[in-house]
């Protein structure tokens, strides 16, 4: 397994609790890391840069002489994202330890966070944009796959981790519709050395999902998950019946420039349109993230208990 240095030692189970915008808040990301999670979340679900430095005290505060895993913080690198200088700036002052960066990869951005020892990982769908980012000088690739709750690739599992393990050696973490430590252990035996999952940790007490994306999610299954680009331009997956609420059709093959969201009331995107991974059909109620995560180490370590077992009976 690669797992940069920094970090061994610390994780009970090779998961990163994957940001989530309007979802992740300190207390799920602290939940996560007392209990041996990479717990992340997105600078921009705070208001402000200086809301986004208070958040970073409430975490580092909590996890002050704790026995607990790293932390990540989600920077758009995007020219949309008005507030990357300044959120880059409070993230490198505050040695976060990893950033992982999402729609664009800039070396200056990279270089910055190595300054102070913190680590970049970057989100990728296809080889092309895995090349781009391992020359701008990435630590480590995170291949979201078919299935991802949001902005998803369009590539199977087996098919993207096969094709990035090709050019790349150093640590790579799959997302993608992932909820259960046996499918953890299954992410590495196909190459990957953690797993990246979000949607497991809409349903807890310590996310900030608004009440009816919690109870789609309790509710539904993959099939209630559409992928859809009509929301942000970028092909995401939404809870099918969110996106039929804001007058979408789940199936159709709008895109978000040819809609004018302000015309259409007061829906928002993301706030009012929900997010979700095809995963959902395994989770079933709410439940602290602290559980969630305690049982992904457990379910993960009796898979490769068990995994020798699977070749009884076979030819040697
Ligand atoms: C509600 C929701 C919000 C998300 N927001 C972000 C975000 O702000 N930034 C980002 O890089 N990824 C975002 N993602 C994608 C996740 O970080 C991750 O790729 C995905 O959750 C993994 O797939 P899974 O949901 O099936 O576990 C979001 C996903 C969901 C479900």
């Amino acid at each position: 397994m690669t797992l940069p240095k920094d970090w061994h030692g610390r994780l009970s189970v090779p998961v990163i609790a994957a940001p989530m915008f309007l979802v992740s808040t300190p207390e799920l990301v602290t939940a996560c890391c007392l209990n041996g999670v990479l717990g992340t979340f997105p600078a921009l679900n705070q208001r402000t840069t200086d809301g986004y430095a208070l958040w970073l005290d409430r975490i580092e505060e909590r996890l002050d002489g704790q026995d607990a895993a790293p932390f990540g913080v989600n920077l758009v690198v995007h020219r949309s994202n008005a507030r990357l200088a300044a959120d880059l700036e409070v993230t490198v002052r505050r040695r976060v330890p990893l950033v992982i960066t999402s729609l664009g990869v800039e070396p200056e951005v990279i270089a910055a966070v190595h300054e102070t020892g913190g680590l970049v990982f970057h989100d990728v769908t296809t080889r092309r944009f895995a090349e781009r980012a391992i020359t701008a000088g990435v630590d480590g690739l995170i291949a979201v796959a078919q299935g991802a709750g949001g902005h998803a690739g369009a590539l199977n599992p087996f098919a993207l981790v096969a094709e990035l393990r090709r050019d790349f050696a150093g640590p790579l973490v799959l997302g993608g519709a992932l909820t259960h430590g046996t499918q953890v252990a299954a992410a590495q035996l196909m190459g990957a050395d953690m797993a990246y999952i979000g949607t497991r940790f809409i349903a807890t007490p310590e996310s900030s999902a608004q009440p009816g994306h919690r109870d789609m999610i309790l509710d539904g299954g993959g099939g209630d998950v559409a992928l859809s680009a009509a929301v942000s331009g970028v092909p995401a997956n939404f809870l099918r019946a969110s996106l039929a609420a804001a007058g979408i059709d789940p199936d159709g093959a709008e895109i978000a420039h040819e809609r004018n969201f302000g015309t259409t009331g007061n829906l928002r995107p993301w706030r009012d349109i929900w997010a979700a991974g095809q995963g959902i059909g395994s989770i079933g109620k709410v439940e602290p993230a602290a559980k969630i995560c305690r049982e992904m180490a457990r379910d993960y370590r009796a898979a490769l208990e068990q995994a020798p077992g699977l070749a009884a009976g076979l030819r040697t």
